[in-house]
């Protein structure tokens, strides 16, 4: 079993000043915890979040970069840049990028090798709307989103990629998943990684993504497949982060 990991998706939260207050306190006030932290801050905040936190267990995370290398990309920001400031995660394929940013599983999956080639680990997010789900559809939707982002990517350890299960009617809708329909999916996708990297799968971690909160962490994380959660709104704030941490034990 993979260790637990617990990513913190801020989105278009916190300007670098409070996202350095925050992250001074973590530094202070982390407690040992079982599970990996990792937290997602917005490009303008990583700088600062990464002096704040130099020292601290917690790992520092983005929440998109460009598929290209480098070059005439205004407003883009490259593998190697985040890389330089000391990032470790980014997720990739977050729905509110496929959906505002009409962001294909092609150009999800060139993101995820981008950020490979610069030894980045890439957080590749799949799930599905509530009508594919409504239909019966939603393993079948989820796994095939999967396969194409993940087309042609390798890799030579366990930890170099993670996946994390979002179905779309969940995030920021205090609709969450049951841990048997997270499970359900979780195993599904297993399975996917389990014929892509057959010596890897039982290692690599799969989170689940969607109204996750200290209540309902545990139940959710203790399901066989499901190693972890990205958390976004229960992120904000340290309190809520310290109690998801908590739960985990
Ligand atoms: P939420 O967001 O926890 O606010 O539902 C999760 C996510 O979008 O990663």
């Amino acid at each position: 079993m993979p260790q637990t990991l617990l990513a913190l998706n801020w989105k278009m939260n916190k300007t670098p000043t409070e996202a350095a207050a925050w992250a001074k306190r973590l530094q202070e006030e982390l407690p040992p915890s079982s599970a990996g932290l990792a937290v997602m801050v917005p490009h303008t905040a990583l700088s600062l979040v990464a002096s704040e936190m130099y020292g601290s267990s917690a790992y520092l995370g983005a929440q998109d970069l460009s598929q290209h290398e480098s070059g005439a990309y205004t407003g883009e920001t490259s593998a190697a840049m985040l890389k330089d400031i000391g990032v470790k995660y980014v997720i990739v394929g977050h729905s509110e990028r496929r959906e505002y940013h009409l962001e294909t599983d092609q150009i999800v999956n060139a993101k995820a090798k981008k950020a490979l080639e610069h030894g980045l680990v890439p957080i590749v997010c799949v799930g599905e709307k509530l009508e594919v789900r409504e239909r019966g559809e939603h393993v079948e939707f989820t796994v095939k989103s999967l396969r194409a982002s993940l087309e042609g990517i390798k890799i030579s350890q366990s930890n170099e990629l993670v996946i994390a299960y979002e179905p779309v009617w969940a995030i920021g809708t205090g609709k969450t998943a049951t841990s048997a329909d997270a499970e359900e999916m979780a195993q599904a996708l297993r399975g996917v990684l389990e014929q892509l990297y057959p010596e890897h799968s039982s290692e690599m971690v799969i989170q689940y993504g969607g109204s996750v909160k200290p209540d309902n962490i545990e139940e959710i994380c203790s399901q066989p497949n499901v190693n972890g959660a990205l958390v976004g709104g229960a992120s904000l704030v340290l309190e809520s982060v310290f109690a998801l941490l908590e739960a985990l034990g």
